[in-house]
């Protein structure tokens, strides 16, 4: 309970608080930010193995990462037994520590083939692709799912077992149904089912953690072995800082604006040498907005963001704004309204 070292299978990370998989958001100039504050492990956007055996360069460039990012973990997503192997062998020759199954993506197009939480309708499969993969590779295997298709579907014990049995080194559980999306509060108590059914797997607990006292909150009502941090971190790298303070019994730091801005402008030169212009525009407006988000008197930057035409217009914006007169007192990121992805998961 609480942060501490954690030993997944032969390895043993840092801490037991994770950084997740965010697909469209958690790039390697996102990571660069949260790797900063050390987490026990950082996950990769998600990939597609039709798209990584057939070697599709996009896909390659989502697994960029960079030696301080270790320990590094990278999560496949589809649903063919022959190819489970193979892709997880590629990613552990690219040098990853840990390699995840994705069984948790809502997006009809991925779910259409029985992909993401498509899965957890055929728990026969998944056990497969989990045996698969842990036969293919020497790095620990953990498997990412949601608590089942809907309500009246509940799949947690059963796939708590079945991962378990294919030689999975944890289970991750998201505390929502494919069908609930993001509605409502993630029910905490699917995560506990995990934790019971669970005979040895440590078990990491997901959902509606964007605070040190939730953290702590879920460690107690779950019994879960690490926690994994996700809308988060959006905007708030130093989530997993504020959090080994809070379990160090360390005061709380209150950042400025000026820190904000600060830590923003970081984020975005990691963007602007990172990205094409195109896309640095789109990321920068984006990731400026999480930042923004809670900011009292930022609605107007937020909207000037929005309007402007090029990457250096943004950051000099952000640059001549009136931080040190701004309060921050509410900044939990509102992803649906300031992430564009279609991949939420
Ligand atoms: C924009 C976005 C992208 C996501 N991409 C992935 C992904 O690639 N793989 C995955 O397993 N989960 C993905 N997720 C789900 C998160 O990892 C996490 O399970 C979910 O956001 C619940 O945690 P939270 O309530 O703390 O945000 C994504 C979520 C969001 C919001």
């Amino acid at each position: 309970m609480l942060k501490k070292p954690f030993t997944l299978g032969k390895i043993t990370l840092p801490s037991n608080i994770f950084c997740a998989p965010l697909a469209g958001c958690s790039d390697l100039p996102f990571r660069r930010m949260t790797a900063k504050y050390k987490p026990g492990l950082i996950y990769c956007e998600m990939v597609k193995m039709d798209a990584l055996i057939r070697h599709d360069p996009n896909t390659y460039r989502l697994l960029d990462y960079e030696g301080g990012m270790h320990p590094i973990g990278a999560q496949l997503c589809g649903s063919k037994p022959e190819l489970a192997g193979p892709c997880a062998k590629i990613l552990e020759n690219l040098g990853f520590d840990i390699i995840d199954l994705n069984c948790g993506c809502p997006v009809d197009k991925v779910t259409k083939d029985g992909s993401g939480s498509g899965l957890l309708k055929s728990l026969d499969l998944l056990g497969s692709l989990v045996s698969n993969i842990v036969a293919a590779v020497k790095v620990p295997v953990t498997v990412k799912i949601r608590a089942g298709w809907d309500a009246q579907h509940i799949i947690t014990q059963e796939a708590t077992r079945i991962v378990e049995a294919a030689g999975a080194s944890a289970l991750c559980i998201h505390g929502r149904t494919r069908a609930q999306g993001y509605q409502g509060a993630a029910n905490w108590e699917f995560i506990r089912e995990c934790k019971q059914a669970s005979k040895q797997m440590p078990i990491i607990g997901n959902g509606d953690l964007f605070d040190p006292e939730n953290v702590k909150k879920m460690f107690e009502f779950t019994g879960c072995d690490a926690v994994l941090l996700a809308r988060g971190t959006m905007g708030k790298p130093w989530l997993i800082e504020d959090i080994y303070r809070y379990f160090s019994n360390k005061a709380p730091l209150i950042r400025s604006g000026l820190e904000y801005r600060d830590i923003l402008l970081e984020h975005l030169d990691h963007i602007l040498s990172y990205q094409n212009e195109r896309r640095a525009l789109l990321d920068l407006r984006r990731v400026g907005c999480w930042f923004l988000k809670g900011g009292k008197g930022m609605r107007h930057l937020r909207e000037a963001l929005n309007r402007s035409s090029a990457p250096l217009e943004v950051r000099r914006m952000i640059e001549a704004y009136p931080w040190s007169e701004t309060d921050f007192s509410d900044t939990r990121p509102q992803e649906e309204e300031c992430c564009s992805s279609s991949a939420h998961q």
